[in-house]
C-alpha cells in the first residue's frame, strides 16, 4: 500500500464549458500523481502535486535512448455520478510486460491501480459530464539517470497525468479507410511489439503520415517477416469477420494485448461466435472481400473501443466491406462495451471498478 502524499494546487484552472469541444489529450487536469525509483531503494515518494512541468536535465537517458513506457485507460462518469474504471488490472499487468522488456522496474499491480485511483479521486470533477466523454488516463515511466551511455538506468520517475476527453464518436460512428503498410514495419519477432514503449509509436509516425495524406485513417501492419499476415492498426488491434468466424492476430510477441481485443473476444465467445487467434494472410483478406465473405471488419482500443473499416488498401488493390456501414457485430459489441463502462448496462463480467471517494 502506498502512502500518498497530497498537495492541492491553490490555483485551479477552469474547467471547459464547452465539453463537445474537448477533442483528445489537449488539455490536463489540476493535479498528477508522481513516484520515483533509485536502485537499491525502490519506489518511493508517492504523491500527488499540481501539474506542471518537469525540469529535465539535457543528458537524462530518456532523451536520447528511449527507455520509456506508458499505458491508456480511462475513468467514466456514470448517470448517478460514480466515477468508474474499466479492468484497470489489465493496465497494470500490461505495464509490467512493457517495463519487464524495457527493464524498467515494476510496478506492483495493486500500487498502480491505487495511484490511479488516487489521482482520478483527487481530480474527479474533471471527469466530463457529457454522453461519450471521459476523462483519458496516462500512467508513464521513463528513465532519469543523468549521462550518456546505452544502460539501463538506476533512476525512473512514474508518473500519471489525466486529460478530459470529448465523446470519440461525436459526429456519430464513421467507418474508415485502411491503408495495408507494405514497406515499413512496426514490429518483428525479439522486438518490442508487444510492450507500450513511446519507441515503437515513434517507429510508426512515417508510416502513418504517409497514409494519412492519401486519405487513410489508419495504417494496418503486416507482421514484420514476410509482410504477409495482418496484425494490427495504428493504435487498435483489429479484428475479420469471414463467413461468420471472427479471426485477430495472436498476441504472441509483436502485437500489443490490447484490453479491448481482450474483452471484445470474452464477449464474442459469450454469445457463441467462434474467435481464432492466429496468422492470418492479408491475401486471404482481400480474397474473401472478392467472394463476398469479409463480412465485419474493425479496430478495437481504448480510445474508439470499437472503429469500423470500410475499405482496405493494399498493394493498390482494393477491398469493400459490407455496405460500408458499421457491421451488426461492430455495433453490439460497441454498445455493450460501452453500455459497461458508462454504466447503461449491468457489468456482468466483473470489469468495472469504482473510483470510491477518499481524498
Ligand atoms: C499499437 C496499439 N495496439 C492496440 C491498442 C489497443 O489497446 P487497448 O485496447 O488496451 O487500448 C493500442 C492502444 O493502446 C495501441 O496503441
Amino acid at each position: 500500500m502506498l502512502d500518498i502524499k497530497i498537495t492541492r494546487t491553490a490555483s485551479p484552472k477552469a474547467k471547459p464549458q464547452d465539453e463537445s469541444k474537448l477533442g483528445f489529450g489537449k488539455i490536463f487536469s489540476d493535479h498528477m500523481f508522481v513516484m520515483d525509483y533509485t536502485a537499491g531503494q525502490g519506489w518511493h515518494d508517492a504523491r500527488i502535486v499540481p501539474y506542471g512541468p518537469f525540469q529535465i536535465d539535457p543528458a537524462t537517458t530518456v532523451l536520447h535512448y528511449a527507455q520509456e513506457i506508458f499505458e491508456g485507460m480511462k475513468a467514466y462518469r456514470t448517470a448517478d455520478g460514480t466515477i468508474q474504471l474499466f479492468r484497470p488490472d489489465c493496465n497494470a499487468k500490461r505495464m509490467q510486460d512493457s517495463a519487464d522488456r524495457l527493464c524498467i522496474p515494476t510496478i506492483p499491480e495493486e500500487d498502480y491501480i491505487q495511484a490511479v485511483k488516487a489521482i482520478v479521486d483527487v481530480d474527479r470533477d474533471w471527469v466530463p459530464h457529457a454522453d461519450g466523454a471521459s476523462l483519458y488516463i496516462r500512467p508513464f515511466v521513463f528513465a532519469t539517470d543523468v549521462g550518456l551511455g546505452v544502460h539501463a538506468s538506476h533512476h525512473y520517475t512514474f508518473c500519471i497525468i489525466c486529460s478530459p476527453s470529448g465523446a470519440y464518436y461525436a459526429e456519430g460512428i464513421n467507418p474508415v479507410r485502411i491503408y495495408v503498410e507494405d514497406d515499413y514495419i512496426r514490429a518483428a519477432p525479439g522486438l518490442t511489439g508487444f510492450t507500450k514503449c513511446g519507441g515503437n509509436y515513434a517507429a510508426s509516425i512515417k508510416a502513418g503520415e504517409l497514409a494519412e495524406e492519401q486519405g487513410y485513417a489508419q495504417v494496418l501492419w503486416l507482421d514484420g517477416v514476410e509482410k504477409k499476415y495482418v496484425e494490427e492498426v495504428g493504435s487498435m488491434n483489429i479484428m475479420f469477420k469471414i463467413d461468420g468466424k471472427v479471426y485477430t492476430a495472436a498476441t504472441v510477441g509483436t502485437v500489443l494485448p490490447g484490453v479491448t481485443r481482450r474483452s471484445c473476444i470474452e464477449l464474442l465467445k459469450d454469445w457463441g461466435y467462434e474467435v481464432i487467434e492466429g496468422k492470418l494472410a492479408i491475401a486471404d483478406v482481400m480474397k474473401a472481400a472478392q467472394e463476398g465473405k469479409l463480412e465485419e471488419v474493425f479496430g478495437t482500443g481504448t480510445a474508439a473501443v470499437v472503429s469500423p473499416v470500410k475499405e482496405l488498401v493494399w498493394k493498390g488493390e482494393h477491398a469493400y466491406i459490407g455496405d460500408g456501414k458499421i457491421g451488426p457485430v461492430t455495433q453490439k459489441l460497441y454498445d455493450t462495451m460501452t453500455g459497461m463502462q458508462w454504466g447503461r448496462l449491468p457489468d456482468t463480467k466483473g470489469w468495472i471498478v469504482p473510483v470510491e471517494k477518499v481524498y
